[in-house]
């Protein structure tokens, strides 16, 4: 990995946290053939790219995203390095894979929520999943907070005027509003860029579980809350993609890390895994 890269960087925890799952899906398949993978909403390919150069002569990965500019993006940086593996712009509802049952594993990266309406959304997943298939969701618990523990961190960045934000009016309202509650800022940082947004409300955790529990079982869904995810934010805030701010990324990860492990702070990230018996 380009251990420089604050995109890549970012990307590197769910993905170790996954490699588990997808060693033994791979040990417990034929071995002879790749297991096939489908990410749904891969934005600009980090993820992908991370997980096709990890396991690529294990995985055959599709990653798909409604936005062109992310998979153009992708597909340009990857190159040749796409290999077999394949980037496809697509909202997952209308992507129609050559045959059904197709995948041992689909993985959302941070984009479940983003995908109405919820129900439909999983009923396809089940039915694209092989039998003893796996879904995983890498989501945002969205736990009411009141730590500053994030803003604290981003205003001093963006003193130092380490973040290069796109949306640079909206980030200086959100580092202005040290007044305002925690949960006000996150609102104010990811609430009206158009970034995705769609006229539907975002699907909360509960929503999400509740679904998956109803067409999974509940007895064959796992939960890994309590993780760190705030880090995404300062990533998402801009932070500069040089060999400096992936230093400080890295130093975030392990402040989140601590900090959650000391009682300190909530850990908005939550994985879930759902078997298809
Ligand atoms: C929060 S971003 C996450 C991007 C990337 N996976 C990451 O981890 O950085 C959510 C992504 O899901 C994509 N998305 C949202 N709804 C989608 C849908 N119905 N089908 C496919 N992609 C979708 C968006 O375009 C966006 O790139």
């Amino acid at each position: 990995m380009d251990s420089n890269s604050v995109h890549l960087l970012e990307q590197q925890l769910f993905l170790t946290f996954i490699k588990g799952l997808l060693d033994s899906k791979h040990v417990s398949s034929t071995h002879t053939e790749k297991l096939q993978v489908l990410e749904v909403g891969c934005g600009h390919a980090y993820f992908f790219e991370l997980l096709t150069s990890q396991f690529s002569n294990r995985l055959s990965v599709t990653g798909i995203d409604r936005h062109k500019e992310g998979i153009d993006a992708g597909e340009k940086r990857l190159g040749t390095r796409l290999g077999d593996h394949r980037l496809i712009q697509s909202s997952f509802l209308d992507f129609e894979p050559q045959q059904k049952e197709a995948y041992d594993v689909i993985i959302f990266t941070k984009s479940l929520h983003h995908c109405p309406p919820l129900d439909v959304t999983i009923e396809r997943v089940y039915n694209l999943l092989k039998p003893h298939g796996l879904l995983i969701a890498e989501e945002i618990a969205r736990i009411p907070t009141g730590e500053t523990w994030l803003f604290d961190r981003m205003e001093i960045l963006y003193a130092a005027d380490l973040l290069k934000s796109n949306r640079p009016h909206q980030l200086e309202q959100v580092i202005k509003s040290s007044d305002k509650p925690p949960m006000e800022r996150w609102a104010m940082l990811f609430g009206h860029h158009g970034h995705d947004h769609q006229h539907e409300p975002l699907a909360t955790m509960e929503d999400i579980l509740i679904s998956i529990n109803a067409k999974f079982g509940a007895s064959n869904v796992r939960q890994h809350g309590n993780l760190p995810f705030y880090y995404h934010f300062f990533a998402f805030a801009g932070l500069t993609d040089t060999p400096l701010g992936a230093n400080i990324l890295t130093t975030l990860i392990a402040q989140e890390d601590k900090a959650i492990r000391d009682g300190k702070l909530t850990g908005q990230g939550i994985i879930v895994v759902a078997e298809k018996l």
